[in-house]
């Protein structure tokens, strides 16, 4: 049985929709159907966070609430949650605690950006940690720009309200809405529209590899931050969209002793904490990937099947021997990752082929691993380039070496020249590590454009060869500008 509608929980009650532009977002329902209009459009690139909203989903028996940017989200993808906007924070006519908190620390002037801000905190006064460190508010906040106010007040408004127990309607009625998102949960296939234009998001992969069989020119939408930007800056005439968010099991996490089985809808916010636990570097990596908002968004499976030369996880999962898994109709095989990435932007996925699974192995005892982010901005930006390394090791001699990078050509590349120079150095002659850092000019010629210029690319690759050799040589990490997160775990272990 095929449903052709999408049903959300807003204020309390089911809401069904019906008969929209597959390529609606969120924003334009809030604004020009429901005339709600104190969610803002700023950026409409998934940037400046003037768009966010609150989206609550069943997690673990209660309702968990994450921060999405309406801009880049489709109206379709809130199928089966509940919905939170500015608009519906106050009770009875008192603000909520996060707005009061905004108020008495003058936490606002202009207030364009407020809105989107005051539903960050919304999230972080439901699901932070307690206590609420300064740092952690910094990275809630990673994603909303303010231009006017300054930060300190938005910090102190944050410290004051979200360190304490949720106690607002919404922690009163967790239960209730709990119950009315289950009762949403029908598993049957969504089908809107036609066989021209339609918006289907199917409940099994079944469903999916059939329809995508039968319409290999749909667009594929996981967490709509890559297409969600051909819609609003490239305008892009997508007709058919097919959402993976509702097809059960693509978004499972296996996690054994060796290895780490990631399905293609899991967000990067879920699988952060797996991936820092293989190593602190793969953590300090996701926590730095867009904003709090693209995290709850995008997807594993997105974020390789876009092919972007320049995305983060890519790089890091080939260093770590990862295997990709697709699917065809019912043929499914699979490839080591390095392999998917063909030319720039083409990968080697045929028609109706859908990405399934990752599966990354966990590091061995004689097995080191370091990955290092190198962008203009610390927070919310795309890198200019991102290297990683995974050394075998026998004893103080390489025994083997796996080396990506991103950012440094059409594809993320492994780095073939460089990997034969390392094997059989030893750790403890720094003397003889020059070849190998020489080696990444031959296997990457970058390009010039306006993150970096290739020689500040081709530098940059060449040192983080030393930083990584240098790293793994002392078991530390050297401190930069930036201190990374390694010695404070491991400080604390
Ligand atoms: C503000 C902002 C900041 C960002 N910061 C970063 C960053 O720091 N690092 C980084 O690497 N990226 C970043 N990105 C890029 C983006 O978030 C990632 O590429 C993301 O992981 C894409 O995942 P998604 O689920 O949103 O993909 P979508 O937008 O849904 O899809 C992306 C592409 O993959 C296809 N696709 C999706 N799922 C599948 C599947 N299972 N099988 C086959 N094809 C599929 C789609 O058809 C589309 O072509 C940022 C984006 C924004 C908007
Ligand atoms: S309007 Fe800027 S993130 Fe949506
Ligand atoms: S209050 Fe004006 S940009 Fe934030």
């Amino acid at each position: 049985m095929v449903r052709d509608t999408i049903r959300f929980w807003r204020n309390g009650q089911a809401v069904e929709v019906s008969g929209f532009h597959p390529r609606t977002t969120l924003l334009d329902y809030l604004r020009l159907q429901e005339r709600r209009v104190g969610t803002k459009e700023g950026c409409g690139e998934g940037d400046c966070g003037a768009c966010t909203v609150a989206l609550g989903r069943v997690r673990g028996g209660r309702v968990r609430y994450e921060p999405v940017n309406a801009c880049i989200l489709l109206l379709g993808q809130i199928d089966g949650a509940e919905l939170v906007t500015v608009e519906d924070l106050t009770a009875n006519g008192d603000l909520h605690p996060v707005q009061s908190a905004m108020v008495a620390h003058h936490g606002s002037q202009c207030g364009f950006c407020t809105p989107g801000i005051v539903m960050s905190l919304f999230t972080l006064y439901h699901e932070g940690e307690r206590p609420l460190s300064r740092e952690s508010v910094n990275d809630a906040l990673a994603g909303n720009l303010c231009r006017c106010t300054g930060y300190r007040p938005i910090v102190d408004a944050t410290l004051q309200t979200c360190s304490q127990q949720a106690d607002d309607v919404f922690s009163a009625n967790n239960e209730k809405t709990a119950h009315g998102l289950m009762s949403l949960a029908d598993g049957r296939d969504v089908f809107i529209g036609n066989e021209t234009r339609f918006f289907a998001a199917p409940a099994s992969e079944d469903s999916l590899a059939a329809l995508y069989a039968r319409h290999p020119d749909a667009t594929l939408v996981a967490g709509c931050t890559d297409v969600g930007l051909w819609i609003t800056k490239a305008m892009m005439e997508i007709e058919k969209v097919i959402w993976l968010g509702r097809v059960a099991r693509l978004d499972l996490i296996e996690d054994s002793s060796d290895k780490l089985a990631i399905g293609a809808t899991v967000t990067h916010a879920e699988i952060h904490p797996s991936l820092a636990r293989i190593d602190p570097d793969l953590g300090e990596i996701m926590r730095r990937f867009g904003s709090v908002q693209v995290r709850a968004s995008g997807t594993v499976g997105g974020s390789i099947a876009n092919g972007s030369p320049i995305g983060d996880l890519a790089p890091a999962l080939i260093a770590l021997g990862a295997i990709l898994e697709l699917r065809q109709g019912d043929t499914t095989r699979t490839l080591p990752l390095e392999d998917f990435f063909i030319a720039y932007r083409r990968q080697d996925r045929k028609p109706g082929e859908f990405v399934r699974r990752l599966t990354v192995p966990k590091l061995q005892a004689d097995e080191a691993f370091r990955a290092y982010k190198i962008s203009k901005r610390f927070d919310e930006d795309i890198s200019s380039a991102l290297g990683a390394f995974k050394f075998t090791l026998d004893g103080r001699r390489i025994a083997d070496v796996r080396v990506a990078f991103g950012g440094m050509a059409g594809t993320p590349k492994r780095a073939a020249e460089t990997e034969r120079a390392l094997i059989d150095l030893s750790l403890d002659e720094p003397s003889s590590w020059g070849e190998a850092m020489a080696a990444i000019a031959r296997d990457y010629q970058p390009l010039d454009d306006h993150r970096a210029s290739s020689a500040y690319r081709s530098t940059i690759a060449r040192n983080l060869v030393f930083k990584a050799l240098s790293e793994t040589a002392s078991g530390e990490t050297r401190a930069t500008r930036i201190v990374g997160q390694r010695d404070a775990l491991q400080a604390a272990e």
